[in-house]
């Protein structure tokens, strides 16, 4: 939560958000493996033929109170959620295959479950994109949009926006960003403002990039934006002050999935054990179209960036310059086409412990890609429309859960250690309920009565 959304008065709306009436758009850019295994997922689960597995927000529980009171509420009960029954699926691709053509491509999920969910699915048909081929080397399609300058290629996505919710009686709409990651384009003075990027955008300045335009799109609409990707988009100053302006919130970046989410348990218990770490280095191989973006040296740029700075946070040499000052962190990945989704991650870790002995870990895991980014996607989609129904706007942290490079306030330092991640996230959900925040002192178990300390 911002500093500035609290002091305006919002704590009544917060803590009395009503229960969601009516319709949400889920509108993804990019319609491949994550989006149409969230697609999917959800379809099925709606018809019980699977489960929510991975989704805090459909399986997660929340203790509330005193540990004495024995007291704990499922997520969904205790925070005025949208049902999975409300939501409607809707996106754009570069590739004109419809949900289901595109599930069947990614090869994420069985053929058996696919079939079962086929009529759902083929009617999400992707709207046409926008795409531009300097910021994503590695694939062309054609289902892409004309447009003269930045400025119209926005309107066109904005109204697509609006006639999408229009012809599927959608009350509200969030965009969670489930397309390609784009080349590294650190932030320039054409971000630094909205009146920059505004002009920008008329002059076609080369540094906007496509997934700017889709952010400054939700944002004209007051559509909250989720940033699953590396890209430099909810990042950049001109899209805060807009986020600020259209009271809408926005949050990122980079779905916290594999072997990122591993470094996120592993990291914060040596550095809390107090244990040194001599080098990191982590490689995968990967199949799918995503890997095949990231074999461009520019995605695969955006991707080290978020990836690498994870743990030089976790283990600050500046806190604990004896353990962590000469730490080698190299992360690779390699596009190897047979292995499809089922990525595989290998992680090597020289650690040190008494005296500076040495020790090794390594972390051999085979996970599926998409089947941990999707329940990520459905939380966030939730959560944001959550959000935007209590009022809060701009730059939301308490998602950072789910996030490789968690998006804070300018100045602020991320927190990236998951455990805590989920903490502010649970407090966060208390506070929207009006539950007292659990600080975890439990001094009454020494005999200190918790009220004489305050
Ligand atoms: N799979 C994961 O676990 C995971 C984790 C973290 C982040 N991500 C990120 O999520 C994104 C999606 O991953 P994926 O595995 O679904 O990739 P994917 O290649 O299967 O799907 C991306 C889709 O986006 C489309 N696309 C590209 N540029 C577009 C544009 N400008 N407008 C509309 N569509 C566009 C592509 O045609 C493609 O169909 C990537 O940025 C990836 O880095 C994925």
């Amino acid at each position: 939560m911002t500093h500035q959304n609290l002091s305006s008065n919002p704590k009544q709306k917060i803590q009395n958000i009503e229960s969601p009436k009516g319709r949400v758009a889920v509108l993804t850019p990019g319609m491949g493996a994550v989006a149409t295994t969230l697609f999917a997922g959800v379809e099925a689960i709606k018809r019980r033929l699977a489960k929510p597995i991975g989704s805090y927000t459909q399986m997660g529980t929340i203790r509330l109170g005193k540990r004495t009171e024995n007291r704990s509420k499922l997520v969904k009960e205790l925070v005025p959620l949208a049902e999975l029954d409300q939501l409607v699926f809707g996106g754009w691709d570069i590739f004109p295959e419809n949900s289901w053509e595109a599930a069947s491509k990614a090869q994420v999920l069985d053929k058996e479950l696919l079939t079962a969910i086929k009529e759902p699915l083929s009617k999400i048909t992707p709207m046409s994109a926008v795409f531009d081929n300097s910021y994503i080397k590695n694939i062309r399609g054609p289902n892409v949009k004309n447009y003269k300058n930045k400025r119209e290629a926005a309107e066109l996505l904005q109204a697509d926006i609006r006639n999408f919710m229009k012809e599927n009686s959608c009350d509200r709409a969030v965009m969670v960003w489930c397309a390609s990651t784009e080349i590294y384009n650190p932030i320039k003075k054409v971000h630094s403002s909205l009146a920059e990027f505004e002009k920008g955008l008329l002059n076609n300045d080369p540094d906007i990039s496509p997934s700017q335009i889709y952010t400054y799109a939700a944002l004209k609409e007051r559509v909250p934006f989720i940033n699953g990707s590396p890209n430099i988009c909810v990042e950049i100053p001109a899209i805060h002050e807009l986020a600020r302006e259209m009271r809408t919130p926005i949050c990122g970046s980079d779905y916290k999935t594999g072997q990122t989410l591993m470094k996120t348990i592993v990291a914060p218990g040596l550095r809390n054990r107090l244990l040194g770490v001599a080098g990191w280095y982590s490689t995968n191989i990967l199949g799918n179209r995503d890997g095949e973006v990231l074999d461009d040296p520019g995605s695969f740029r955006s991707k080290e960036v978020s990836k690498k700075g994870v743990l030089e946070d976790i283990l600050s040499a500046e806190a604990y310059p004896e353990l962590y000052k000469d730490l080698c962190h190299i992360v690779k990945i390699n596009y190897y086409p047979p292995r499809g989704d089922n990525k595989e991650g290998w992680d090597n870790i020289d650690i040190f412990g008494w005296l500076g002995a040495p020790m090794q870990i390594k972390i051999n895991f085979l996970c599926r890609d998409s089947i941990l980014a999707a329940p990520v996607a459905l939380d966030l989609a939730l959560f944001m429309d959550l959000a935007k129904r209590a009022d809060l706007y701009g730059i939301q942290e308490w998602p950072s859960f789910y996030f490789k490079a968690p998006l804070t306030a300018p100045g602020i330092k991320a927190e990236n250690d998951l455990s805590i991640q989920l903490l502010k996230l649970e407090n966060t959900l208390r506070f929207f309920s009006k539950e007292e925040l659990i600080n975890h002192l439990g001094m009454v178990h020494y005999g200190v009565d918790e009220e004489e300390l305050q």
